[in-house]
């Protein structure tokens, strides 16, 4: 039999391939406003296309976390509309990436059907600002550009990252990476990375927080609260009185999970994460709903998945498509990281709480802050005295404090 590691090599040297032309659809094309988008769809159909034909290997070997697999496509006149006429399409550790959405409930098919059935949308709803951000077309998964050291981060990390997947069953509040990838167009290189939405696909957040146990220069920026969905910080969230209200068993549970998800990154000298928390107020909703009736009606139409109509050749494996759910009501198996609010909070909320942005290693922010010092004297104070245990530590200690 062979190896993983010689299947993952199969498929980049068959896709590796120049293909001149290749055969025209019929019915769908990948249209996107972006061109980079429509590249993006067409890599993921290709790939998980490709991906259905290898087998799953009884387990990764390590040269599946340095694979990846290579297109090179000239399509001088077919879509010209809406493709580049030249494009390079890279995934990174294919069977890596399929193994971990395989870990984390997420089928082949529907990740692919969720990223081209439309184009992704653009998001300012997560995340760092200057980073671009887009949510599939469905809203649940999250695609983020990112830089090469990022990409190179991610190598470094991965192997480290899938073991703690599997020991955990999947069941971390870190970002679910589902996968990586490299676009060229124009000769300019793009690199992009999908993971699960940590917001609902279907219940609107209205407020939300960055939160990194920190209080210097941890607000929001008046730019920012001009903003219609503005990220807040720690000191906003101590201003508001904002409180978490989740039962004693959701607390632990989350605590828990919390606890050993900034001990592994505190492992791998990760740090400036953040817990991003999205609120959804099921009154308010409600009242949005009834408010905005028409509107709803259509997009209620495109956001359950099931009035789109899946082929009835592939698996869904969404409750939602079939049934209908109440207000503030959510599916566990696709807003993974919902929690609702308990008896005694002073609103029937959900709420939604993971880590973001872990990308950040300590001696390369070492390193930055050191030139960034020699520029301009007294940047990067703060930096210096905090490491990542530091930084772990307090995270953790200050997301205790939240939750009531
Ligand atoms: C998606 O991939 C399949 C298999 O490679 C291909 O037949 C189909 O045309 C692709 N879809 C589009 C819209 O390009």
């Amino acid at each position: 039999m062979a190896s993983a590691a010689s299947i993952a090599a199969s498929i980049a040297s068959k896709t590796k391939t120049k293909k001149k032309h290749f055969v025209a659809q019929k019915v769908k094309l990948f249209r996107a406003s972006d061109p980079l988008l429509s590249v993006l769809m067409w890599g993921v159909n290709h790939s998980i296309n490709e991906l259905s034909h290898v087998q799953i290997p009884i387990m990764l070997m390590p040269d599946d976390f340095k694979a990846y697999s290579k297109i090179k496509v000239d399509n001088h006149l077919f879509n010209k509309e809406n493709m580049p006429s030249h494009f390079k399409f890279k995934e990174y550790c294919p069977l890596v990436f399929r193994n971990l959405r395989e870990r984390f409930g997420i089928d082949d098919q529907d990740f692919s059907n969720s990223l081209t059935r439309s184009a992704p949308l653009n998001s300012e709803a997560q995340g760092r600002s200057g980073a671009r951000f887009h949510t599939s077309y469905d809203k649940r998964y999250v695609i983020k550009t990112i830089s090469s050291e990022d990409v190179a981060e991610m190598h470094n990390i991965l192997k480290k990252y899938h073991q703690f997947i599997v020991e955990c069953h999947g069941n971390t509040l870190l970002p679910q990476f589902l996968g990586m990838y490299r676009l060229t167009v124009d000769g300019d290189e793009t690199y992009m990375i999908v993971t699960r939405n940590v917001f609902s696909h279907r219940l609107s957040v209205y407020k939300k927080y960055d939160l990194k146990g920190s209080t210097v220069a941890r607000e929001a920026s008046d730019k920012e609260k001009a903003k219609e969905l503005p990220t807040y910080k720690d000191n906003d969230f101590i201003n508001d009185g904002q409180k978490i209200y989740i039962d004693g068993e959701n607390k632990k549970l989350f605590l828990e999970k919390l606890r050993k998800d900034v001990e592994f990154l505190a492992q791998l000298k990760l740090m400036d994460y953040s817990l991003l928390v999205g609120i959804h107020d099921v009154e308010r909703a409600e009242q949005e709903e009834v408010e905005s009736e028409d509107n709803e009606a259509e997009e209620e139409g495109e956001s359950d998945g099931g009035v789109i109509g899946t082929p009835p050749d592939s698996p869904s494996n969404t409750l939602d498509s079939t049934k209908p759910l109440s207000p503030g009501e959510f599916d566990p198996t696709i807003d993974v990281y919902a929690i609702k609010s308990n008896d005694g909070a002073p609103r029937k909320e959900v709420y939604f709480m993971a880590i973001i942005d872990i990308l950040q290693h300590y001696d390369a922010k070492k390193k930055a802050a050191h030139a960034a010092k020699t520029v301009k004297h007294g940047a990067g104070a703060e930096i210096s005295t905090v490491n990542p245990e530091q930084y772990s530590k307090r995270f953790y200690d200050f997301i205790t404090t939240i939750l009531s």
